[in-house]
């Protein structure tokens, strides 16, 4: 728009000066016929009178040229006014409005004009006797007004198609922007979409560049869902084969460790062995489980109306011994209710009761894994209208800012984890498990601070 102004402003600019220029031709060549007339009239007078007589020259000249003009004026070498004709009468005492300088300039040989507020422009000529002397001045005055009404006609066409190419390049702008904005919004969301590991098909209907792009990526969300259930798949199938020897690798270390009283050595390996192959099922289960959901839908899942304050109460009892082993308390407690009230407000959730305990487990698990010794470990239970609120707090080590997004990705841990063994799993498959009853988990924490986590399922 601005530059579209400061052409606009350049063109009505040029128009005024070449229009100027033209009428100023025109003038000048009005100029010379008349000078020509002029010297004629002295010519004549010369030839029949010996002696010029300035009185009658000006008045055969004032006769000769008086419809040259709307006025015309002649004056002398001492700038005096010898006579005038005004709309072809000539006049000999009049008092018009005299621009000296212009016949200044005259009478140094020049051409000389001024154009007054009513578009009368007033343009002095010199006229030379035959001692090439500026004897004379001739003004004559011409009405310019038509020559104004043309450049206001010529302004209006100007302004008008501005006006009208400034609404069609709005337009335009406004079509372009809505064919390039549009599509790249497609293929920004497709691309968010992707880094959350929802991959669903990208198609523009168009051949440009930008439907290349779409086609590009469209490929590329589809190799990648490809190699990402190829890996599940994997991941599944060595789970699989891994459960039959690991149980009886498990087997074999429990009987080997039961039945060693002697050698304190080999008891400690073989407690060691039991251990790690406990690690291990448990790894494999969970592994098991995290594909059981890759491949079944939230349909398939067995489902139950569950009361969920004696299942966190239940999971809190179970998970005791090991935060004992820490010197650990759990306390559960039911927002306006006392911790372990025996009166509690019953509160229903459409849940598989066996998941979802694994799924508070889990956390409650990481909330001992990631404590103190002697630190609190508090289990919250609200409920609004249509929903059920679960909140885990611990004051344990936290987790950093940057990393609470990713703590919820399959077997990512932390950096500050290493205090505490662990596969990564927990928490990603929390997240399925809530997931799949149309529920969703929250991170809250502060780093060295503490964690709470919150789960939220709709009630029953
Ligand atoms: N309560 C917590 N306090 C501090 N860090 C936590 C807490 N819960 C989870 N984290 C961080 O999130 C990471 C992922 O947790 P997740 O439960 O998925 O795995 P894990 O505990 O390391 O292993 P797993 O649960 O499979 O044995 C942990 O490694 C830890 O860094
Ligand atoms: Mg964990």
């Amino acid at each position: 728009m601005l530059s579209f102004g400061i052409i606009i402003f350049a063109v009505n600019k040029a128009i005024d000066y070449y229009s100027f220029i033209t009428i100023e031709k025109q003038m000048m060549e009005k100029a010379d016929l008349s000078e020509l007339s002029f010297r004629e009239v002295l010519a004549q007078h010369r030839s029949s009178s010996g002696e010029p007589q300035t009185k009658e020259i000006v008045r055969l000249a004032l006769e000769k040229l008086k419809a040259s003009g709307k006025e015309v004026r002649i004056y002398d070498s001492s700038k005096q006014l010898l006579g005038l004709a005004v709309d072809g009468i000539i006049i000999n005492d009049g008092k018009p409005h005299i621009f000296e300088k212009n016949i200044e300039k005259a009478l140094s040989g020049s051409y000389a004009y001024t154009v007054t507020d009513d578009h009368l422009l007033y343009f002095t000529t010199p006229i030379q006797n035959q001692f090439y002397e500026n004897a004379y001045v001739y003004e004559f005055v011409e009405d310019i007004s038509y020559f104004y009404a043309i450049m206001d006609q010529i302004r209006y066409v100007l302004f008008a198609g501005a006006g009208g190419f400034i609404v069609l390049i709005t337009l335009a702008s406004l079509w372009i922007a809505r064919n390039t904005t549009k599509p790249i919004k497609v293929l920004l969301d497709a691309t968010q979409s992707f880094s959350k590991q929802e991959f669903r098909r990208v198609h523009l209907n168009r051949k440009d560049e930008l439907g290349m792009l779409a086609e590009g990526l469209d490929q590329m969300g589809q190799q990648l869902h490809n190699y990402i259930q190829y890996q599940k798949q994997f991941v599944s199938n060595v789970s699989h084969e891994l459960k039959t020897p690991l149980s009886a690798i498990r087997g074999f270390s429990q009987y080997l460790y039961e039945g060693e009283n002697e050698n304190e050595e080999l008891q400690k390996i073989y407690a060691h062995l039991l251990q790690e192959s406990d690690r291990l099922t448990r790894l494999i289960n969970e592994l098991l489980l995290l594909s059981r959901f890759d491949k079944t839908g939230s349909s398939e899942l067995e489902v139950e109306k569950t009361e969920m304050n004696a299942l966190i109460q239940q999971v809190a009892t179970n998970m005791e011994a090991k935060a004992k082993e820490k010197e650990i308390s759990i306390t559960v407690k039911q927002v306006d209710g006392e911790p372990s009230d025996e009166n509690l407000t019953k509160v229903y959730a459409n849940v598989n009761p066996m998941l979802i305990s694994h799924a508070i487990a889990n956390l409650m698990d990481n909330a001992i894994k990631y404590s103190g010794r002697h630190s609190k470990i508090e289990v919250q239970m609200e409920h609004t209208s249509s929903e059920v609120i679960v909140k885990i707090g611990d004051q344990g080590i936290g987790i950093a800012g940057d990393e609470m997004e990713r703590v919820q990705e399959r077997f990512y841990r932390a950096k500050n984890a290493s205090t505490a063994n662990g596969s990564g799993l927990g928490l990603s498959i929390c997240k399925e498990i809530v997931e799949r009853f149309n529920g969703y988990i929250d991170v809250e924490s502060e780093l060295g601070q503490g964690t709470t986590v919150t789960i939220v399922l709709p009630r029953a």
